[in-house]
């Protein structure tokens, strides 16, 4: 027995997802991330409430590398959905800074992701242009529209370094307002943020650069990137969000954290174009395929990986063969919040079954982040 635990923790010594990585003055003592996960329980004015203090003290103490908080919104109209936390006014300063305390307590350095939803947005919806189903109507964000967005992004930013968190993640995946400019399936505009890819990544980068002049250049900025959409047309493939990352690179992002999916994504082209082959070793991995394709494009570039990711054989062979720097998980931490440390000490695998039920009608928004098969 105590040669079984011996020979677990010398693995665990041993292996690179319990070494230390550093994104310039920013710490992890391990590469396990925390992918931002909404929790749908701030109050109605974006307040983080008790209970998603009390769930970040359980990942802070369950020894997580990084965690990044899921997603806040950068003013009231780029709301996403009920319940999700503001980072838009000073009203939320206290309740975040408390949260900052907390995780820093552990060691543990939080990053905040800010967002809007654009044509998801609850009220006043935007997109980059008209959008318009049986059930809704998002009108075309005009230029003083844009202006404004890029500042609400910036003061959102500079929020939350007052509130202490330890850097930025602009989220520009899953569909949201950015990743909708970014999209040729969404994107129809015919000014200088739509038509090319130069164009249709111009608001990002303004963004970026826009959060970079207002916080300086000591705060650690990442992205949420999509690295294909998986649209039936016109949507962002690979060789679109390498050329993103690239130019991300180029002006000096500090990490890019790499997701899939959009609001237009089709599931038969994600299944297709979604996962490595299958004789991979990073099999379970949905993206490794392309993050392999990013990680040669940029190569000083941080890189996280996001997406099905479950086996500890997985995680450490992605980061032996150099294909990202971090192993990023969301619903693994939902089941069981001090993941990172059973890892450490031996398991091998989450328990996540992927029922998505975290992410039902019925759950999502009701509970605070649990598990549906372990609190049914
Ligand atoms: C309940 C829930 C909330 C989420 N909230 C966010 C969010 O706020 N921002 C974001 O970028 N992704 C969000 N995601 C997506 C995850 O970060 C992650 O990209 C996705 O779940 C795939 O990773 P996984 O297979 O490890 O769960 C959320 C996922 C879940 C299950």
């Amino acid at each position: 027995m105590i040669n079984l635990l011996c020979s677990a923790l010398i693995k665990s010594i041993m292996s690179k997802l319990f070494s230390s990585f550093s994104i310039r003055h920013l710490e992890s003592k391990n590469r396990l991330m925390r992918s931002a996960t909404t929790s749908y329980w701030s109050d109605k004015n974006g307040i983080l409430r008790q209970p998603i203090l009390d769930y970040y003290r359980l990942l802070a103490k369950g020894d997580l590398g990084l965690i990044i908080k899921g997603h806040s919104y950068i003013s009231s109209n780029g709301k996403a959905h009920t319940g999700q936390s503001g980072l838009s006014d000073e009203s939320h300063l206290s309740k975040m800074t408390e949260l900052t305390k907390l995780v820093h307590y552990y060691d543990v350095p939080i990053i905040a992701q800010i967002n809007h939803g654009g044509l998801s947005s609850k009220a006043d919806r935007v997109t980059a242009s008209l959008y318009k189903t049986d059930e809704f109507e998002a009108r075309e964000a005009s230029q003083d529209d844009i202006a404004t967005i890029i500042e609400n992004f910036a003061s959102s930013a500079e929020l939350a370094m007052t509130a202490g968190f330890d850097g930025i993640q602009i989220h520009s995946a899953h569909g949201y307002l950015l990743s909708q400019f970014l999209s040729g399936n969404i994107n129809k505009r015919e000014d200088k943020y739509g038509g090319n890819l130069e164009n249709r990544s111009r608001l990002l980068l303004d963004v970026f650069d826009t959060i970079k002049k207002k916080i300086g250049n000591e705060p650690v900025i990442g992205v949420k990137l999509n690295c294909d959409d998986f649209a039936p047309q016109d949507g962002i493939e690979i060789i679109d969000s390498i050329q993103i990352s690239k130019w991300l690179a180029n002006r000096g992002i500090d990490f890019i954290e790499i997701s899939g999916g959009g609001q237009k994504q089709n599931a038969k082209i994600r299944k297709i174009r979604g996962k490595p082959s299958p004789n991979s070793p990073y099999f379970e991995a949905n993206f490794s395929g392309h993050a392999e394709k990013i990680r040669e494009a940029v190569p000083k570039t941080a890189l996280a990986l996001v997406d099905g990711i479950r086996e500890r054989s997985t995680m450490n062979a992605l980061l032996e063969k150099n294909i990202a720097d971090f192993i990023s998980m969301s619903k693994p931490f939902i089941r069981e919040p001090y993941f990172s440390s059973k890892l450490n000490t031996g398991k091998k695998r989450s328990d996540c079954i992927d029922c998505r039920k975290c992410l039902s009608k019925e759950r999502f928004g009701k509970r605070m982040l649990t598990c549906a098969v372990l609190d049914p």
